[in-house]
């Protein structure tokens, strides 16, 4: 056997999901936002170190694919988190269930998030990561969905802007399936 393996059959008609961003797109903009975290982290003279941390479980695959592409010294950390809600609303209650495994104070830590829906989250991470004394705060998201804002954050690298619609794929999952899809899909039959 030679080359890739093939790919799973996803994406059948008969799947309850449909393909909005395919795999080479998904490689090709990961790609391009750790270039940009290279060059903008190298250029830093501070010697602080670089903490690329993971939101659980959603930005598992992104990150995974990401720190690959950054050519500089990071460490990695997780951080877990419950939103309260059903399983497509967002309450806006945030409660932080697994913590990092070692303090930020005086690093560069970059979040790594899968989607920035209303904002809640990112929102509430940021400000308690703020508190622990970093030498400073990046969010990076993959996904984007404007028109669900509730709360302006700042994304510093992301990947895309998508419509209201709940996709699952790349890390991103609905009732904790299709985590695993290879692209990005968004449910047909919700
Ligand atoms: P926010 O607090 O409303 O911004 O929601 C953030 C979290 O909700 C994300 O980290 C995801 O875990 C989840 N989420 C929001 N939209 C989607 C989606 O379309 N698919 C899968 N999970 C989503």
């Amino acid at each position: 056997m030679s080359g890739r393996p093939a790919t799973p059959a996803w994406n059948r008609s008969t799947d309850p999901f449909a393909e909005l961003i395919g795999e080479e797109a998904i490689a090709r903009r990961v790609a391009e936002i750790g270039a940009q975290i290279t060059a903008d982290y190298g250029a830093l003279t501070d010697g602080a170190q670089v903490v690329v941390l993971g939101v659980l479980k959603g930005s598992v695959i992104f990150l995974a694919d990401l720190v690959r592409h950054i050519g500089l010294p990071v460490y990695l950390d997780f951080i877990g988190i419950s939103s309260y809600g059903d399983a497509t609303q967002s309450s806006g209650v945030v409660q932080i269930t697994q913590d990092l495994t070692r303090p930020i104070a005086g690093k560069h830590v970059i979040i790594v998030e899968d989607i920035v829906d209303t904002g809640h989250t990112v929102h509430y991470l940021i400000e308690n990561m703020r508190t622990r004394s970093p030498a400073s705060v990046k969010l990076c998201s993959l996904l984007h969905k404007p028109e669900r804002a509730e709360r302006q954050v700042p994304i510093d690298y992301l990947g895309f802007t998508i419509p209201n619609k709940f996709v699952v794929g790349y890390g991103l999952d609905v009732a904790q399936q299709y985590r695993n899809l290879p692209f990005i899909g968004y449910v047909t039959n919700a």
